[in-house]
């Protein structure tokens, strides 16, 4: 039983209960029945329940000038907070790129049965849609793909490893699809062909202390590498006290990534990357990858 708090969650608001209590308490839970509500602003006074479904999950983000549909590199996310896919569900602990488990096949299926519907049936109603369009996929043993959810914008940390990857300037990427709006014959992303690296990219998150719950701010990071070509560490929830320490801000503070020939060079590299990087409370999996590794 998947239940799902009816508003922004920054990514926590998904319970997959495995018995009908849990399903219970969750929903108590976000309706602020006893507990604490976990949205700020209260708003979160419904949810929605869903059947489970099994298989893997895969990002697939395109970018649409509202008639034209680019599909960028494939992802997958982490989103429970432990090794093993264990603990709660946080806003994503490491990607990489591309996802095996998008075959050319799923991709076509995808597109096809997914995206394109989405994109036409959004300009066909007038409200056609210009920007990136995120869609979160289980995609079962069979090869089949659902929709788990749509964002109207890139994913974190998918976008880490995929902008890596990506070899074609960004900017051109925004100003072909932008170049439509308010006038749809003016349509160039047609023209666009997207270059990526052909190696493997994968990205490990570094969490502050107390992530996915209530964090601690303000601790000191130390030992950030310089960046280079193939290993970057984006910085996420961070900030600069007055002296030019660098300080932890936020729940997901950095993305060490990394690319490698292969899934398990950019593991390794990635790693690497982190391992002089210090905060105290630090966290981050160990197994970013594991999907791919396997197959
Ligand atoms: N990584 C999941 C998201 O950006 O929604």
């Amino acid at each position: 039983i998947v239940v799902k708090a009816d508003g922004l969650a920054a990514g926590k608001g998904v319970v997959v209960a495995s018995t009908l209590a849990e399903a219970h308490r969750a929903i108590d839970h976000m309706l602020g029945v006893g507990a604490q509500a976990p949205s700020a602003d209260g708003q979160m006074a419904r949810v929605v329940i869903e059947q489970v479904l099994e298989g893997e999950e895969a990002s697939f983000i395109v970018i649409s000038d509202g008639r034209q549909v680019l599909a960028l590199a494939t992802s997958q996310d982490h989103k429970r907070i432990g090794d093993g896919d264990t603990g709660p569900n946080t806003g994503g602990m490491g990607a990489y790129s591309p996802a095996p488990v998008v075959t050319p096949n799923v991709h076509a299926r995808v597109m096809q049965e997914i995206i394109l519907p989405t994109i036409h049936g959004m300009a066909r109603e007038g409200t056609p849609f210009t920007g990136f369009l995120y869609a979160g996929l289980m995609i079962d043993a069979q090869g089949h793909p659902r929709t788990l959810e749509f964002n109207a914008r890139l994913g974190d940390p998918e976008t880490q490893p995929i902008l890596m990857r990506l070899k074609t300037d960004l900017f051109d990427v925004l100003m072909h699809a932008t170049a439509a709006v308010g006038s749809p014959d003016a349509s160039t992303l047609d023209l666009l062909e997207l270059q990526w690296d052909r190696r493997v990219a994968l990205g490990v998150v570094l969490a502050a202390y107390g992530y996915p719950g209530d964090v601690r701010l303000g601790d000191a990071i130390s030992g950030l590498p310089a960046g280079s070509d193939d290993a970057m560490v984006f910085h996420a929830g961070t900030r600069l006290d007055g002296a030019g320490q660098v300080l932890t801000s936020g729940g997901r503070v950095l993305c060490a990534t990394a690319l490698g020939d292969g899934i398990r060079l950019a593991q390794q590299r990635a790693y690497e990357l982190l391992a002089p990087i210090h905060f105290d409370g630090a966290q981050y999996r160990r197994d970013i990858g594991h999907h791919a590794l396997k197959r």
